[in-house]
C-alpha cells in the first residue's frame, strides 16, 4: 500500500505562475491514495480555480471566501489539525516571509499558523527576488523552525531571465513528500544498501556485455526502505530510472566496480539487499580500440572472446561476514529459468544469506523489465511464502517487512 493511502495532505497554493503545476501534483497525490485539502491563497486564484483542484481531488478547494463563511472560526483549525502534513507549492517570496513572520492574513496563513505537523516549501519566484537578503533570512528562519525546503530549481523564469526560482517538478516534490511521512518509520535510524540493474563488462570502447535486468525491482526496494524511514545508498548499474528523491546514489558499470562499492559501504550497513543482476562473467581483455568487422581486414581471423568468471559480491559479502557480523540482515535474489525453488534454495545455502527472493523469469508478466513479479521468498530457517502476481512496489514493501522482522530476530 502506498505511504500516501489514506493521509490527509493540506496543499497550499500562492501566487505564481507555477501554480498551474500545483494541479498535477494534487492530482499525483490523489491518485497515490491521499485525501488532498486544497487552501489557494487570492494570488493563487488569479493563476488557476478552485475547481481545478476540485475536479483532480474530488474534495472541496478553499479560497479566502471561506475565510468569512459560516464555518469561518473553526475552518482553518479543522484543516490545520486533521492534515498529517502542510505542503506549500508553489510558495511565493511574499508568502514565504508571511511565514517566517507568522503573519496571518488569508486562510492559508492562517491555517499553516494555527498547525504543528511537518512543513515543506516549494519556493517559485523570480531569480532576483529569490536572491534577495530578506528572502534568504525568512528561509533560514523556516528552516531553522525544521520546515523542509525543496528547491527552487534553475532554467527558465516567467520573466524572460534564466536562474534559480523555478518550483521543482511535482513528481519530484512528490518524493520529498514520502521521504518526510516516511522518516520516523520503522526503519529509521538504520542503513540499508540496495544493488540494481545488469552490470556492464566492456568488450572494446563501444560495446558491452550485459543482461536484460531493467532495475525496476531494485529502485523499488529503494523505495520502499526510504518510506519506511532508512538512510538509503543505491548502487546501480546503468538503467533508464530516476533514483528514488533521498537515496544516495552510487553509479557503477562492471561487477567489480560494484563489489568495490558493496566492500566500502559495507562497515556502515545494517542491511543489503542484492538486487542486481551481476554478470558472471566478463571479456578477460576489454580491447583498447573497437573491434574491426574481419571483411574490413580480410586476413584477420574473427574475434575470439575471451571470458574469465567474476567474483561473487554475495559470497565476498558472506565471508567478512563470518567475521564483523555486519551487514545484519542480506537478502539476495535468484532469477532462474528452470527448477526455481530447487536453484534459488542452492543459492540461499552456498551464499550465506538470510532471505532469497526467487522469480521465475520464463513468466511473460514477471522478472525483467515489466511492473509486476511473481516471487517466492525462502528464508533461511526455512519457511517458504509464495506471493501471487502483484506490482515490483508491493513486492518490495513486503520484502522491507520480511527484513523489519529479521531484524527483529
Ligand atoms: N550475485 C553476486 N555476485 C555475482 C553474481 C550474482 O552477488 N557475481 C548475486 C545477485 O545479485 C543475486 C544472487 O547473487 O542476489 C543470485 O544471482 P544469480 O545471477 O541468480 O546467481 P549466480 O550466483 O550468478 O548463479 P547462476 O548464474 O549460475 O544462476
Amino acid at each position: 500500500m502506498s505511504i500516501f493511502h489514506d493521509k490527509r495532505i493540506l496543499l497550499g497554493v500562492s501566487g505564481s505562475i507555477a501554480a498551474y503545476k500545483s494541479a498535477d501534483l494534487a492530482s499525483k497525490l490523489t491518485q497515490a491514495g491521499a485525501h488532498v485539502d486544497v487552501i489557494l491563497t487570492p494570488g493563487a486564484e488569479k493563476f488557476i480555480t478552485p475547481l481545478t483542484f476540485q475536479s483532480v481531488t474530488g474534495r472541496r478547494a478553499y479560497t479566502d471566501a471561506d475565510l468569512w463563511g459560516g464555518e469561518a472560526h473553526v475552518l482553518h483549525v479543522g484543516l490545520a489539525d486533521q492534515a498529517d502534513l502542510l505542503v506549500i507549492a508553489p510558495c511565493t517570496a511574499h508568502t514565504l516571509a508571511k511565514l517566517a513572520h507568522g503573519l496571518a492574513d488569508s486562510l492559508l496563513t492562517i491555517t499553516a499558523l494555527a498547525y504543528r505537523g511537518p512543513l515543506v516549501l516549494a519556493p517559485a519566484m523570480d531569480g532576483g527576488m529569490y536572491e534577495a537578503p530578506a528572502t534568504q533570512a525568512n528561509l533560514e528562519t523556516l528552516r531553522k523552525r525544521g520546515a523542509v525546503v525543496i528547491g527552487p530549481a534553475e532554467g527558465h523564469l516567467a520573466s524572460g531571465l534564466v536562474g534559480k526560482g523555478r518550483m521543482v517538478e511535482p513528481a519530484e516534490i512528490l518524493g520529498h513528500l514520502r521521504l518526510v511521512l516516511g522518516r520516523n518509520g520503522p526503519l529509521a535510524g538504520r542503513s540499508v544498501l540496495v544493488t540494481a540493474g545488469g552490470t556492464q563488462e566492456p568488450l572494446d570502447p563501444v560495446r558491452v556485455l550485459t543482461n536484460r535486468s531493467s532495475g525496476k525491482q531494485g529502485y523499488a526496494l529503494a523505495q520502499a526502505a526510504l518510506d519506511a524511514g532508512a538512510q538509503v545508498t543505491l548502487i546501480s548499474a546503468p538503467t533508464a530510472l530516476t533514483p528514488p528523491v533521498g537515496a544516495r546514489l552510487i553509479p557503477v558499470e562492471t561487477a567489480q566496480q560494484m563489489l568495490q562499492a558493496v566492500l566500502t559501504e559495507l562497515p556502515s550497513t545494517d542491511v543489503l539487499l542484492m538486487a542486481a543482476a551481476v554478470a558472471d562473467f566478463r571479456p578477460q581483455q576489454a580491447a583498447s580500440e573497437k573491434i574491426k568487422k574481419p571483411s574490413r581486414t580480410p586476413d584477420a581471423p574473427a574475434s575470439l572472446i575471451v571470458l574469465e568468471t567474476t567474483e561473487d559480491i554475495l559470497g565476498t559479502v558472506a565471508r567478512a561476514r563470518s567475521e564483523t557480523k555486519r551487514p545484519l540482515v542480506v537478502v539476495g535474489f535468484a532469477a532462474e529459468s528452470q527448477n526455481l525453488i530447487e536453484n534459488a534454495l542452492e543459492k540461499l545455502h552456498s551464499k550465506q544469506i538470510d532471505l532469497i527472493v526467487a522469480n521465475d523469469i520464463t513468466a511473460p508478466d514477471a522478472g525483467f523489465n515489466v511492473d509486476t513479479n511473481r516471487v517466492t521468498l525462502l528464508a533461511a530457517d526455512g519457511t517458504q511464502e509464495s506471493l501471487p502476481l502483484m506490482s515490483k512496489a508491493e513486492v518490495a514493501e513486503i520484502i522491507i517487512k520480511r527484513v523489519l522482522a529479521l531484524l527483529e530476530t
